[in-house]
């Protein structure tokens, strides 16, 4: 269990093949720190951590989260 999520789940599922959904860190160095690469159908879920204070999302995808649906890629 991650020790200190700060949020809800957010859930990306991919609508193409190669669909990247990118960390940023938290702090005054903003920087990728992950990448993940989801094929068409496949689904991430994910938190806001101590680690990561922003999800970058490249490609068409649908995301899932406390604020409601919104699509990327379009
Ligand atoms: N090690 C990362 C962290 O704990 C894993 C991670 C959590 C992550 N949420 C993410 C990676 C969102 C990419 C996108 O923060």
């Amino acid at each position: 269990m991650q020790k200190n999520p700060v949020s809800d789940y957010v859930i990306i599922k991919a609508e193409q093949d190669g669909v990247q959904v990118i960390g940023l860190t938290r702090g005054t160095d903003t920087r990728f720190h992950h990448s993940e690469k989801l094929d068409e159908g496949e689904v991430m879920i994910a938190q806001f951590t101590e680690h990561t204070s922003a999800i970058k999302v490249r490609g068409k995808a649908r995301i899932f989260s406390a604020y409601g649906e919104v699509e990327a890629g379009k």
